[in-house]
């Protein structure tokens, strides 16, 4: 009998906790809520995510729980966050390259109700830091401070990307007057906007990939038909093996390891040779290496900058 009203108490008890209770009885089991990981074995299955509206399940958090606002007033909060804010608080409010912090994780912008704790510090900035005064009508603070709400209420985790497409980096924030004189004194050496660079930013039109491409020097660039050209026979690298008899073959590189050197000639041949430690010697040139040189000097200002520019020659 008594084993059998445990049985009934711990099924009540589940039922309460499934509907989400924010009080479960001292005798409950630890809530399994709080850090998004998976609940502890034999813990009750959290329900069916898209639940209630809530796609991390009931509400379990305040930042959960705020009354539903008007689709209108978050859309024009949305619009001044992004136009008046998002430079340095991050388009998805996780924080910028400005300097602005992760605002979704902020106790301040948590705390608040209706704008009345962002109001302070938008109208007054934070002395001595980026966050200067900005004049936002006091409407469009509180439509600011409902959309901030919304995409907390929204989140999954402490911190984690609020719902949505996934935002675009946009990579192109250097400066391409610097990354010309850059270009100059750096890279004219061996290329040319006139000659082989030209028209690159129509061959690769994704900064991204550009980036990719020049820095790795073409031997990295996203998918092949984003503009990649074959390698040229002229950037390949080639070895040259020298015989303890002075004897020399020479050819393009196709294969090097402790045991063998395989090298390919012009005539479409190739020749593979055994060696043994250091005979023969081969020594390797690879047109790239001068181009690879180059990456333990560029500051990331430097790699910003030359892509910037080279998305210019179109
Ligand atoms: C030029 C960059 C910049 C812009 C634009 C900017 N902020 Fe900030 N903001 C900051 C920085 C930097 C801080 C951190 C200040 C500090 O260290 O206390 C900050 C702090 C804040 C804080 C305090 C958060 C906390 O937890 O202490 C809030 C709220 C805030 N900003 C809201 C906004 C809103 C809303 C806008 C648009 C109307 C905005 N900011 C525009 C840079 C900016
Ligand atoms: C010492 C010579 C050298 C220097 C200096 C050099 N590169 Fe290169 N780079 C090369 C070689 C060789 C290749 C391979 C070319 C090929 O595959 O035809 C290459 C490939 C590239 C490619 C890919 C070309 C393509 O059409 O796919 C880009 C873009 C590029 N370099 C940009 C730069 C930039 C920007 C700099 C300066 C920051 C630079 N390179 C400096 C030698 C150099």
């Amino acid at each position: 009998m008594k084993l059998r009203t445990g049985v009934i108490a711990a099924a009540v008890l589940g039922l309460t906790i499934a509907a989400g209770a924010q009080q479960p009885p001292a005798t409950a089991p630890p809530p399994t809520e709080g850090h998004g990981g998976p609940p502890p074995p034999g813990a009750q299955t959290p329900p069916a995510p898209s639940q209630g509206g809530f796609p991390q399940g009931p509400p379990r958090f305040p930042a959960h729980q705020r009354p539903p606002v008007d689709p209108a007033v978050l859309e024009r909060g949305r619009g001044v966050y992004v136009g008046v804010c998002g430079a340095c608080h991050g388009v998805d409010a996780r924080g910028g390259q400005l300097g602005g912090l992760n605002l979704l994780r902020s106790q301040l912008v948590l705390n608040d109700q209706d704008g009345e704790l962002i109001s302070p510090v938008v109208k007054n900035g934070r002395p001595g830091t980026l966050m200067l005064p900005i004049a936002v009508a006091d409407a469009d603070i509180t439509a600011i401070a409902a959309y901030l709400h919304g995409l907390q209420a929204q989140g999954t985790n402490q911190g984690g990307p609020p719902p949505g497409p996934p935002v675009e980096l946009n990579i192109l924030l250097g400066d391409a007057g610097a990354g010309e004189k850059y270009f100059a004194a750096r890279c004219s050496t061996c290329h040319s906007a006139a000659a082989d660079l030209q028209g690159l930013a129509n061959r690769v039109p994704d900064p991204k990939m550009l980036q990719n491409l020049w820095v790795s020097g073409g031997r990295v660039a996203g998918p092949r038909r984003g503009g990649r050209r074959p390698p040229s026979a002229s950037s390949a690298p080639t070895a040259t093996v020298t015989f303890p008899s002075g004897e020399k073959v020479e050819g393009r590189l196709l294969r090097l390891d402790d045991f063998l050197v395989t090298v390919a000639f012009a005539d479409g041949t190739a020749r593979t040779i055994r060696r043994e430690g250091e005979v023969p010697t081969v020594e390797v040139k690879d047109p790239l290496d001068g181009h690879r040189d180059l990456l333990s000097i560029l500051t990331d200002a430097n790699m910003h900058d030359v892509t910037a520019y080279l998305a210019t020659l179109k």
